[in-house]
């Protein structure tokens, strides 16, 4: 593992960082995700090589939510190319929270801002081809086996079911751009697909490995073959600097200087071209919805061993 990180070492970092788990709070406006522990941490790096290293929890899963939007997004764009995505999503930082109405309404063309945001997330779920939500997803998946070597990887039904019961924030946004041609079709199949998209549960290691093929320019780890064209993967790790951590990514920048992704269970993946790709659990978050663990440990983690891009 470069740059000699031990289990033993990344131990150590999660025992400095654990206090401030309870400095945030666990995600509940989705009630299933209320049953997470704010105290089970876990932290992996895969190196290109695909040899990974971990500390805390590895064996426990978590859903990805709002992760998945960088792996929906990658698909959309293979599924269609760029100018079909970006006529109808943005690529600027909407320095609004990740649920935000706002800028629909003010913004025109009344389309999303960015596929990070919830908005622009929902627009891109509805382009990925498959005429059913379980045939997007499914499709979804097949991606993600193939960068985890993992077929076993699926949705877990009961988050799935619980945030599509209680998405009604979610439900509007897809109803307003539904009124202004953004989303096509049926607005309850476009959010089936999208919390299941969401619920997809994976480990620490998986999901450090799917940051080290972003870090490896879309290349499988194992056999160098292409999985995503490299174009496509510089484009997702671009808006992971933008926009990947919301309304706190300007300071995740400067903090830590990573190209990442947070979701509201806790997990964080984040990109390093050349070196591989960083995972974090914690699921007590910020008022930005950001994992605090999560945030200090890398923000720790790329100071010590100066792996910011910039
Ligand atoms: O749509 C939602 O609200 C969730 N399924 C995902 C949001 C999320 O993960 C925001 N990230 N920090």
């Amino acid at each position: 593992m470069s740059k000699g990180i031990t289990r033993e070492i990344l131990e150590d970092w999660l025992k400095n960082v654990r206090p401030y788990a309870r400095d945030g709070k666990v995600a509940d406006y989705i009630p299933a995700l209320a049953k997470q522990n704010p105290d089970d941490l876990a932290v992996a790096i895969c190196d290109l090589d695909g040899d990974s290293v971990s500390a805390g929890n590895e064996v426990c899963c978590f859903t990805l939510q709002s992760i998945s939007k960088v792996l929906s997004l990658a698909l959309a764009l293979m599924d269609h190319g760029e100018e079909y995505v970006f006529e109808r999503v943005g690529m600027e930082p909407s320095g609004d929270p990740f649920h935000s109405i706002y800028r629909l309404e003010t913004h025109n063309p009344s389309r999303p801002l960015n596929p990070m945001i919830n908005a622009g997330a929902l627009a891109v779920t509805n382009m990925i081809h498959g005429i059913t939500p379980d045939e997007k997803v499914g499709r979804l998946l097949s991606f993600i086996h193939e960068m985890t070597d993992d077929r076993s990887i699926t949705y877990n039904t009961e988050v799935a079911s619980s945030e599509y019961e209680s998405a009604h924030l979610n439900r509007s946004l897809c109803y307003y751009m539904k009124q202004h041609g953004v989303i096509k079709g049926s607005v309850e199949e476009t959010l089936d697909a999208y919390t299941k998209q969401c619920a997809i549960e994976v480990n620490i290691r998986q999901l450090a490995r799917i940051g080290a093929i972003f870090a490896n320019e879309g290349k499988d780890l194992d056999s160098g073959r292409r999985i995503l064209p490299m174009h496509l993967a510089r484009i997702c790790k671009t808006f992971m600097v933008t926009c990947g951590m919301y309304d706190a990514s300007g300071e995740f920048a400067i903090k830590v200087g990573i190209p990442a992704k947070s979701g509201v269970s806790g997990a964080v993946v984040g990109t390093v071209n050349g070196y591989g790709g960083i995972a974090v659990y914690g699921p007590a978050l910020d008022g930005k919805g950001n994992s605090v663990v999560g945030l200090k440990l890398l923000e720790l983690l790329s100071n010590r061993y100066d792996l910011s891009i910039f």
